[in-house]
């Protein structure tokens, strides 16, 4: 298979095929943007953006919000292997800001227990924000099994393991400019 940006070696050796384009992602990134910019306009917006896995989506999506708006990071860790949440997480980076009374949108990349989100939404609640909402790239909805929802998605997609555009496999191929599935030998298994 021939893959864009001249993607070849061991880069390329466990796709298998590829989901969404750049092109598609950048067109649903800019339509979430803009989105966003009619729903907060006058509003004291705080974009947090859950790392590593949201970077890209995050810096694509605020670049297409067209209203002042303040951005934080913050990190996660959950406990079990790289590609399954056990549910039981802690902070290792909290935000700089302080959230009491502000407009807070928590940027994904994925959402599919749900585990992770519930327990952030959970401990930023105690801070008083006005409203938390939720903005993932992509959603799973069949593998949830808390009641946390998205009120933003980019897309929607049945239970398959992605990696690439900040979605890592043991860490690597986050720099992938799209979304793509592994070939069966490289999925982790459930
Ligand atoms: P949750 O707590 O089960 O919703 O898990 C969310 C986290 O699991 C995401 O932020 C990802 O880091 C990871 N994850 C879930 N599905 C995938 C996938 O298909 N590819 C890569 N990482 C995933």
């Amino acid at each position: 298979m021939e893959l864009p940006h001249g993607i070849t070696g061991k880069l390329a050796e466990p796709i298998e095929k590829i989901l969404f384009t750049e092109q598609e992602i950048q067109e649903r990134v800019k339509a979430l943007g803009e989105q966003l910019t009619r729903d907060y306009q006058g509003k004291d917006l705080l974009v947090v953006c859950v790392l590593k896995g949201s970077l890209y989506f995050t810096a694509d999506l605020i670049r297409h919000i067209n209203m002042p708006l303040s951005l934080d990071f913050i990190s996660v860790s959950s406990y079990g292997d790289a590609t399954h949440t056990s549910g039981i997480a802690r902070i290792t980076k909290d935000l700089d800001e302080d959230i009491e009374d502000r407009h807070v949108v928590i940027t994904e990349d994925i959402l599919d227990t749900g585990l992770t989100l519930d327990y952030l939404v959970k401990l930023l609640q105690l801070r008083n924000p006005r409203e938390i909402k939720i903005c993932t790239l992509l959603d799973k909805p069949s593998k949830r099994i808390t009641g946390i929802r998205a009120d933003y998605s980019g897309f929607e997609i049945p239970n398959l393991f992605v990696v690439g555009y900040g979605l890592d496999y043991k860490h690597k191929y986050r720099h992938l400019p799209f979304i793509c599935t592994f070939r069966d030998e490289f999925i982790p298994k459930d």
